[in-house]
Parts: C-alpha cells; structure tokens; sequence
C-alpha cells in the first residue's frame, strides 16, 4: 500500500530517503515524511501532498544526520493530512515509526493506551504501534518492539528508529513485504525493491514474523522467537522497470495477484470471533440498527464501469441474504431519469477513485432526494468519501493499470460484508447460517491463491482463442453479474468484441450471431440452475461455437459438453463471483498481451473518468 525507505550509513541520509520515496512514487501515495536523527536528536517532517511539497516544507532548513525512515503514505485510517502521515511518533517523541498495512485492534489498543493516561493526536493505526512501543521501552529498542508485536492483530512492515539509540534501526514485518538491503558500510530498507537499487542489488527477504535490526556496518536478522538466524543473501535481478512491477511484466498482473492480500484486509478487520461465534462487525463505518430499521424502503446501488458491476451483484446480494429490495443503475443513467426517492431509501454508491464524475452528481441527486448514502471507495479523502454520510473503505492499495482488477474484488467483499450485516440486523440469517458464510468469506482469499497457482492452464487456453474477435461471456444469477465485468475486462484490453448475456436471453437474440468463429464462456457456479446452463450450453455448441465453462471444483458435467473447463474452489454459491472473475481477468490479461497491446495502458480509457 505505502512505501517505505530506511537507511543508516555514512552519507548523509536526507537525500537518500527522499530519493528512495522518489522511485516509490509511481505506487500512488497522498502524503509523504521523514524522520531523521541529527545533532537536534529525533525530528520528524512530514507534509500532505506530493513529495516535492516535503523537499519544499523542508528546504530553509539543514537536516544533517546519518540515520532516518521514509515514507509515502495511501491513507487507510484517517484523511490524507500532515498529522496523519507518517512517521508517527508516541506521545513523548521517543519512538518514530513508519508503517505498510493494516492493524485490525488498533482501536482495542488505543482504547487501552487511553486509559493508561495516553492522548492521540492523529487518527492512524500506526500511531498506536508507536505509543505500544514506547510503553515497552525502557532502554532497549529491540525488546520494547518484540513486546508490541505481540500485540499486534493483522498487518504490518514496520521502520522504527527511536530516541537515544541512532545507531540502529528496526525493521519487522507480518503479511506485508520489506526488505533489508545490504550496502558496503550502508544498510537499508525498503517496503519496496525500487528504493533500493542505487544503493545495492544485495537483499534479504524477510519473512513472516522476522526482526531485522539494522548498523551502519551490519545487519542481524531474528526470528520471531528471539533467535539469530543466518539469512540467505538474494541478489536483484530486475531492473528499474520490472522492480516497479513486483519482478511482473505489467502492473495489472501484479495487481490480479495482490488479490488474495487485498481481500484479507478488506475483510479481516470486519469479521470478529469470540466466544460467541463469529459476526460482522461495521461498527468502524458507523453501520447500525438505525440503518437497517424494518420500514428501511429498498437499497439503491449507483456506480459506473467495474463498480456498477459489482453493484449489479451486490443487488444479488441483498436481495438474497437480507430480503431487501434493490435497484441498481449506472450512474450516468440515474442522474439524468428523474429517479423517485424515498427518504427511507439507503443508497449505495461504489467508486474506487471516489472522483467519477457521474457517480457523484448521482449521490448528490440522492442526497438532495433525502435518501442516506453509504459509499464503498478504495480512497481516502476523496470526494466520495467526503460527502457521503458513510464510508466503507475497500483496502485494496492504489490500484495503476487501468483495468481494474483488485478494487473490484474487494468492493464485492464489501457489499457481501454490509449484506451479511443487514440480514442479521433484519433478522433473515441465523447463528448458525452466519458462522458458515462467514467460513466462507475467510476462506476466499487461499481459494483466489489457488486460482492464481493455476493461471498457467489460462495461459495456454488463451494462446489458443486471444485471436477471437467475438467472446460472448453467458450466465445465470451471479454468474450473469460476473458475466458482465468479465466480458469489460476482455474488451478493455484486448478490444476483442465480447458482451454477456444472461443464459435465459441466449435465445432471445444473442444466439443469431453465434457461429463457429464464437467463443462462449459460460459461468456455471449456480448450482441450481445447472441443467439449464447444460441447454444453454448444447444450444450454442450445436451453431459451432467453441465453449469453455468455468465451475466448481467437484463439478465434473460439464466436462461431456464443454471445449474446456476451468475448475474454481466450492464457496457459497453467491460468493462466487469473487472467484469465477479471476480466470476471466487472467484470460483478458494474456489475450492482450498475445495481441501485442499494453494491458496496463488500453487505447481511449482512462483510469479515472473526472469529467462527463
Ligand atoms: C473508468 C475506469 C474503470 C472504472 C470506472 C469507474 O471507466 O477505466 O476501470 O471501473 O471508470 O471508476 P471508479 O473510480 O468510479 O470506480
């Protein structure tokens, strides 16, 4: 998500970090800082905005000193804002720290350090693992950060540099990638390898749960039961531009494998399990009974692209875990069609840059309509967020190619986690039904890694039909939603013509332009509706179309009828989406590029679309 930059050596280290931020810019940040150790002890400087405006900030003063942290911030808890970047320090200015992830108890930790007597001046998670690890710290560093980690619940890279010891820095990290890069009497880390390249090739990888304290001379890694352990030197191979791509060929590939991450810390930090079983908890957006209330009119969802799409199957959804009506509409559509509003109406409104044009005047619409507006953004602070009256953030981290792949995924896991919630609050979904979706929701992100393992088998499915200038993507219920976004994605990047159709419409028209130059991808994850897939199937098989089903893992009937299948892990079969659409992108990705095209960079699109 952020970046990070540490270094402690015999240069000066001020323009090492700020270079080190530099190459970490393309990754998208909102804020950036440093902390450094100078003749003055310990000082932080840290600035909202662009780089340029810390360099600025800090240009009229001299900042000696040979040890210091970095970073570019994504904000997660709390707005873009001088406060809330990092470095973040504790209380008493002892211990600075800059921080990649998510920390799920942070609040249960702030809470606990409140009633120690502790004042917060920002809103961030990271402020808390600061002041945990000044409570441990006596006079040894190194102790107080094993202590706090202890303690700590979800993710985290973590640069920490801490008054009256400037002769080391302390890295460690759980579920979020740093690394410790190891230079001639220069040492340093890095959240991201780019960072380091000027200064070396020579790195180690931490692992889970490792420490790594940093000298200007050495560099000693522990594991997390306090042994010394021998790391194995990695030496870089990559240069400037495949380093900035995670050793991948383009950022949408990288992105399509940082699902699995970005789905554990979009629905993590939600789920709660105690001794009385497992719930949703939405307390962090403000989500309550008042929200739900049984005279709650209809849901009314409002995005556009890849966002209205999964709008489409969050109207699944709600309708089918908490038996309440929705409508759903592009955002384009619903601003100019007088839309009738009812101030009982909860609207939803799902953008991941939060700034398209057309999703906000709709959510303005609606406010002015008197309707409450919940919004699922993957961005901080922008203006979505901003106005709406409610905000679930999608942790997805920024998100480059223009296609977007993670933030749809885990916009999905919100609007599972808010139907879920919803069905509980209006008393459709048991205790026990309730423990078994939210085993499945855990479950999803190893299932979307087992995909992911497979991508090969696309790969090659792929160098067979990427010519194809017809791809009809066909399905029922969630499949047909999932139809939708998959056929945008091959479209988007390959400028094949593909369009989805609801199986039931096949013959309704669709089926006129079927021949033998058609592929048909047909979802089949509804298991209910599995004869009719069959005839849907057998009906475009008999025009000559070559067909290629996407189902559950144990679901061997389609294999008689089918060119091909792809085989997906058995969730709940309206969590399938979440799933079926990570072959379909993997298969938009290769045709692009065995068409030659820049999946990263599609002809006429743009990421973010600000104006009408
Ligand atoms: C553009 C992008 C799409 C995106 C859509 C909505 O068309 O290319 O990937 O789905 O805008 O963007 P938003 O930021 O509101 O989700």
């Amino acid at each position: 998500m952020c970046g990070i930059v540490g270094y402690i050596g015999g240069k000066e280290a001020l323009p090492v970090l700020l270079n080190g931020l530099k190459r970490l810019e393309y990754r998208g940040y909102d804020s950036a800082g440093i902390a450094l150790f100078g003749p003055a002890g310990l000082t932080v400087h840290k600035s909202k905005g662009r780089i340029r405006e810390l360099e600025e900030k800090i240009s009229a003063e001299k900042l000696p000193g040979m040890v210091g942290i970095g970073h570019t911030r994504w904000a997660t808890h709390g707005e873009p804002s001088d406060i809330n970047s990092h470095p973040q320090t504790d209380a008493e200015g002892r211990v600075a720290v800059v921080h990649n992830g998510i920390i799920e108890n942070y609040g249960r930790l702030k809470e606990w350090l409140i009633s120690k007597g502790l004042i917060f001046k920002s809103e961030t998670d990271t402020e808390v693992v600061a002041n945990l690890i000044n409570f441990y710290y006596k006079d040894d560093i190194l102790s107080a950060v094993r202590e706090a980690v202890k303690r700590l619940e979800g993710s985290y890279a973590l640069g920490i540099i801490a008054a009256g010891e400037s002769d080391r820095i302390i890295a460690v990290r759980r579920e979020s990638p740093l690394v410790v890069g190891l230079g001639k009497g220069e040492n340093l880390i890095a959240s991201d390898v780019p960072a380091l390249l000027e200064y070396t090739r020579e790195v180690y990888y931490l692992e889970d749960g490792e420490i790594a304290v940093l000298y200007r001379d050495h560099a000693e890694v522990y594991n997390g039961e306090g042994q010394a352990i021998e790391k194995e030197v990695s030496l870089i191979q990559w240069d400037a531009a495949a380093a900035e791509k995670g050793g991948f060929e383009h950022f949408m590939l990288k992105e399509i494998h940082e699902q699995p991450r970005a789905l554990t810390d979009t629905l993590r930090a939600r789920i709660r399990t105690n001794t009385d079983g497992a719930s949703i908890n939405l307390e962090e957006i403000g989500f309550n009974e008042s929200w739900t209330r049984e005279n709650s009119g209809r849901v009314v969802i409002t995005a556009c692209g890849t966002a209205w799409h999964a709008g489409v199957i969050g109207k699944y959804a709600f309708e089918h875990y908490a038996g309440i009506p929705v409508d759903v509409d592009t955002a384009s559509e619903f601003r100019y069609r007088n839309p009738v509003f009812d101030p009982k109406d909860i609207f939803i409104v799902i953008s991941q840059s939060g700034e398209t044009a057309d999703t906000l005047a709709a959510m303005r619409l609606a406010k002015q309509g008197g309707a409450r507006i919940i919004a699922i953004t993957n961005v901080v602070g922008s203006t979505l967020a901003r106005e709406a009256d409610l905000v679930m953030y999608t942790w997805a981290g920024p998100e480059i190619a223009v296609a977007s792949t993670k933030a749809f995924t885990t916009q999905l896991a919100c609007l599972y986690l808010i139907a879920l919630k919803f069905g509980v609050l209006r008393g459709r979904i048991q205790k026990a039904d309730m423990a078994k979706y939210i085993e499945a929701l855990e479950a999803i992100p190893a299932q979307a890694e087992t995909i992911l393992s497979g991508k090969t088998n696309i790969q090659r499915f792929a160098s067979l039909q990427f010519n194809k200038n017809k791809v009809f993507f066909m399905g029922r219920l969630f499949d047909y939603a999932a139809c939708l976004e998959s056929a945008l994605k091959l479209k988007e990047i390959s400028y094949a013509h593909s369009e989805a159709f609801a199986a039931g419409e096949i013959k309704h028209g669709p089926i006129a332009l079927v021949d033998t130059s058609t592929l048909i991808v047909a979802l089949c994850t509804q298991s209910s509706l599995f004869d009719k897939m069959e005839s849907s199937i057998t009906q475009v098989k008999a025009r000559g179309a070559a067909v290629a089903v996407i189902t559950w893992e144990d679901c061997k009937r389609f294999d008689r009828i089918a060119d091909e299948v792809f085989r997906i892990p058995k969730t709940e079969d309206g969590f399938s989406p979440i799933l079926s659409v990570i072959p379909a992108q993997l298969f938009a990705y290769y045709c692009s590029v065995l068409r030659g095209l820049d999946p990263d960079k599609p002809r006429n699109l743009a990421k973010s679309v600000t104006v009408e």
